[in-house]
């Protein structure tokens, strides 16, 4: 295999799911990202009719925030996207690196949801990211996360079921933890309904909640709330953020 030349194939090369967008999301389609982000929307922003959601995927969750926002979705993959624009046509979605894109508009809500922020590894790029969301988010718009704020520690592997359209698949998942990087590697084993064994790894990095507040406040934005979810306590490894975007900022 001939090494990836962007990162958009960097990162489709490191995740079997994303050679196959159809794929990921059957194995998403469990997911209660788009409903926990309306709640968390709904109980600051009642008033919010446009959204900007950033690494967007397939649009799974776009597609359900849609139908009560306005909606614009950005994700860095172009097979991605295109996957994305055929199987929800009604959706606005643009081939966009968070780091740099920039859509001329300011939203009432901002998002960055199912992990995608922990996509951007470095610094200098996180902080990137972060104008890119102020560049989008109107005064007092809000912003709201989906992110690890914790490493997974657990080093046995777990194996699991999953169901695709072929049959069903076994995945089995290790984690690994570099504490230099901050980055959580999860490495899998899969056994294709075909029999055939695939391989992949997803390195995400945490960011710890202190962290992640500083890059909030540095690009103008006021941390409201972290939480696990609907029940409002923090424990990790994965956390709701929601800030405000500070008004003259
Ligand atoms: C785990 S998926 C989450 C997708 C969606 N938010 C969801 O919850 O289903 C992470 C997504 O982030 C996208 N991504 C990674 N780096 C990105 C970047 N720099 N700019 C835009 N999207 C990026 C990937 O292409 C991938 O679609």
């Amino acid at each position: 295999m001939t090494s990836p030349d962007t990162e958009a194939e960097h990162v489709e090369a490191t995740n079997l799911l994303y050679r196959d967008p159809a794929l990921c999301d059957v194995v998403q389609s469990d997911s209660t990202g788009a409903r926990m982000c309306q709640i968390l929307i709904e109980s600051h922003r009642p008033d919010a009719r446009t959204l900007v959601d950033f690494g967007c995927g397939t649009g799974r969750d776009l597609e359900i925030l849609a139908k009560r926002f306005e909606c614009v979705g950005v994700d860095l993959q172009p097979g991605m996207v295109d996957y994305a624009r055929k199987a929800r046509p009604g959706l606005d979605i643009r081939t966009g690196d968070m780091r740099t894109a920039r859509l001329g508009a300011r939203m009432d809500v901002v998002t960055c949801m199912g992990n995608s922020l922990a996509y951007v590894h470095d610094n200098e790029a996180i902080s990137q990211v972060f104008a890119t969301f102020a560049a989008h988010a109107r005064p007092e718009a809000l912003l709201v996360l989906c992110s690890p704020v914790a490493p997974i520690t657990r080093t046995e592997p777990i194996t699991a079921t999953v169901d695709t359209p072929r049959g069903p698949a076994t995945v089995s998942v290790r984690h690994t933890w570099d504490l230099r990087t901050q980055i959580n590697t999860m490495h899998r084993h899969w056994v294709l309904p075909s029999g055939e064994e695939a391989r992949d790894e997803i390195r995400r990095r945490v960011l710890f909640p202190r962290e992640l507040e500083r890059y909030a406040e540095d690009a103008g934005f006021e941390v409201l709330n972290m939480s696990d979810g609907a029940k409002g306590a923090l424990t990790g490894p994965t956390a709701y953020t929601v800030a405000l975007r500070r008004l003259g900022s």
